[in-house]
């Protein structure tokens, strides 16, 4: 299989080229759906599902359908991040693990971002947790503002995702507004994070 011959190819790249921007690692938690607009997607988890060679998007499922993949979750930080870094799980391979930061694909055409996993942080998203443990996304809301204008967002979405050939039940986010036409069967919701 192609994925077995290039994930440490893939890893071996990415621990040679990358110097974490978030090196200090949080303990190990899951990530559970909550305050979504459809009650019956709430207490689901979300798990990291295969789509494409080392890319992994969060897929929703019961924890007992999946057990093994009630994929453990790090939140990386640093000294000087206040709180905030990459949201990080750990692709398994033959002989170790590729530690993986959470990315956004922005799509020109739509409002719709699917996020994914893939080896290193070189383009990941930075997000925190609030107080009630919900993950967020800090952002400027207003260029004229220097500094300061950054607040936390909280705009997931669960949506029917098509993303390099995989279709799945995923979290996205949504930039602004509700999600546009084209989009399937969007919910909007928050995740919580749960200790181990
Ligand atoms: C997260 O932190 C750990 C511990 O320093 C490090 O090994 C790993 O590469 C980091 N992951 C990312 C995606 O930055
Ligand atoms: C998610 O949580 C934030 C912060 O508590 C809240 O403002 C927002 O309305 C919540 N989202 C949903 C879909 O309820």
């Amino acid at each position: 299989m192609l994925t077995k011959t290039l994930l440490p190819a893939l890893a071996a790249l990415f621990s040679l080229t990358s110097a974490q921007n978030y090196p200090d690692q949080s303990a190990p938690f899951s990530l559970k759906i909550s305050d979504a607009a459809d009650a019956s997607l709430n207490n689901k988890y979300l798990y990291a599902c295969h789509s494409g060679a080392a890319i992994e998007q969060l897929c929703l499922g019961d924890k007992a359908e999946h057990a093994d993949a009630y994929s453990t979750y790090y939140h990386n930080t640093s000294e000087w991040s206040s709180g905030t870094g990459t949201l990080v799980w750990n692709l398994p391979y033959s002989d170790g693990i590729a530690s993986s930061g959470l990315t956004f694909a922005y799509n020109p055409a739509s409002n719709v971002v699917l996020s994914y996993f893939i080896p290193g942080d070189s383009n990941a998203v930075r997000i925190g947790f609030n107080e009630e443990n919900k993950l967020f996304v800090p952002a400027y809301i207003d260029d004229v503002l220097t500094p300061g204008g950054e607040k936390p967002f909280y705009n997931w979405e669960v949506c029917t995702t098509q993303f390099s050939g995989y279709r799945y039940q995923a979290l996205a986010w949504v930039t602004v507004g509700t999600p546009v036409t084209g989009s399937w069967g969007c919910v909007s919701v928050n995740v919580t994070k749960e200790a181990i």
